[in-house]
């Protein structure tokens, strides 16, 4: 895979921008603005050149995930919705008018309207990003209703369905990141998570005050949507993110740079959630994004903030990454390894002698029985003694065996997963840049 991070510019697109590739299912998530946000490069091709990645698997990649994007409102109203006002349809007179009672039907026609709203969103973000040079996607225009003909046509030609199932459920995880990262409701569970964290960050670098910071470098792998590394670059740090999944470049790309007001956007991210539900409304409730405004990041003269894109391995094995990193913030990203020594060498790579590691998530090893893939699932206790192994300096008095968080929750449903998270923090040591 060609791995490129991208720097991009007031203005720039995402058709500009080197992609990685989407990866092989280790992806389980599932600012016109007044001074727009850098997402800048690290690497020596930028957009600066209008460089693109045309190799074929990361075009195909691309183009399955702008499917699932312009696929999401027939998909979810045939899978979801008529299909469910079908299932009514079937009912006696006697039962239909009992679920007529109810509102039941009321509510999945709202639903139904919502997802019609998901679905100017979801094209916005995909506008937004240029890949394809989709016309402006206002439904109702010709041009656009001809461009996604021959867009699905292409694809059926190809012998490829409209959008794979997996990439639609990630497609609706998308959705519910944003809560995560960029809501006012999803603060709640990034205190939980990016909070411990931030806090181990802070206190690594206490005695260099917030405006001095900018030259301490923090390297964020499997940055998601990238709230955690804007968090910390609004702590006076430089900082980066590293993500290859296409769904989550392409949002955090919208959000990063093309939020103009915060609250700008509306969406419904539960609206497809019909089990474990207690009232219509909590399903049928509007988030708004994003809940503070990028490009109003404290520090920005000071500190930079950039996004990669790429495999993190091919990424920052490069020699020109090699001991540039002060830290390293680990947040739900180990357990997405195939084999988590590659992870580690990577990052003993990158980091500087001394440069701490920060790391909090479960051990959700995310290749563990996914057929044809390497996978070596440790556990905690041999994924710990594994870190003191490779040569890192383990922070025993910093360990926390046992973090409750929630990993993108729907607060209002009856179901609720909590992890039992750890998080440990380990230091390169200052005298040994050669691993055990
Ligand atoms: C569980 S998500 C966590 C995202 C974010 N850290 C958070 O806490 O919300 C793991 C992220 O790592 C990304 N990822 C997985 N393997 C990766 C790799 N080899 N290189 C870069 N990103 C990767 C996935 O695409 C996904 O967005």
């Amino acid at each position: 895979m060609h791995s490129h991070s991208h720097s991009q510019e007031p203005g720039a697109s995402l058709a500009q921008i080197p992609l990685g590739r989407e990866g092989s299912g280790a992806d389980y998530c599932e600012n016109m603005s007044p001074a727009p946000l850098d997402i800048v490069n690290g690497h020596s091709e930028s957009i600066h050149g209008g460089f693109v990645d045309e190799s074929e698997a990361e075009s195909n990649a691309l183009s399955d995930v702008m499917a699932a994007f312009l696929y999401y409102k027939t998909y979810t109203l045939n899978s979801s919705i008529y299909r469910r006002l079908h299932s009514i349809d079937g009912l006696s007179e006697r039962h239909r008018e009992i679920v007529s009672s109810l509102g039941t039907i009321d509510k999945i026609k709202d639903a139904e309207k919502l997802v019609r709203e998901n679905y100017k969103f979801i094209l916005d973000l995909a506008h937004s990003s240029a890949v394809d040079a989709i016309p402006s996607p206002t439904e109702n225009s010709m041009e656009f209703k001809e461009w996604l003909k021959h867009f699905f046509d292409a694809r059926r030609e190809a012998g490829k369905p409209p959008a794979a199932d997996h990439h639609m459920e990630k497609l609706y995880s998308t959705l519910k990141q944003f809560v995560r990262d960029w809501s006012a409701e999803g603060k709640e569970e990034r205190d939980q998570t990016y909070g411990p964290l931030l806090e181990a960050l802070e206190n690594e670098f206490v005695t260099i005050p917030r405006e001095s910071r900018g030259g301490v470098r923090v390297l964020v792998p499997g940055a998601g949507l990238g709230r955690l590394a804007f968090d910390i670059c609004c702590r006076g740090f430089s900082s980066q993110g590293n993500e290859f999944s296409y769904f989550m470049l392409l949002a955090s790309n919208y959000i990063l740079n093309k939020s103009q007001v915060t609250d700008q956007h509306t969406i419904y991210p539960f609206v497809h959630q019909f089990s474990n539900v207690v009232k219509a409304d909590d399903q049928l409730r509007p988030v708004t994004i994003p809940d503070v405004l990028p490009s109003s990041m404290p520090f920005a003269s000071m500190a930079d903030f950039s996004m990669t894109a790429g495999d993190f391995i091919e990424v920052y094995s490069a020699e020109q990454e090699k001991e540039k990193w002060d830290a390293v913030v680990t947040c739900f990203f180990m357990d997405t390894a195939k084999n988590v020594l590659n992870y580690l060498e990577t990052m003993w790579h990158v980091m500087k002698p001394g440069a701490v590691w920060i790391n909090l998530g479960p051990l959700l090893w995310h290749f563990d029985n996914v057929a044809g893939e390497q996978s070596i699932e440790f556990t905690r206790d041999e994924f710990i003694a594994l870190i003191g192994k490779v040569g890192f300096e383990w922070e025993e008095r910093l360990f926390e065996e046992q973090v409750p968080v929630s990993y993108t929750s729907n607060s209002k449903s009856m179901l609720q997963y909590t992890y039992n998270a750890f998080m440990c923090v380990a230091r390169k040591p200052r005298e040994k840049s050669v691993m055990c």
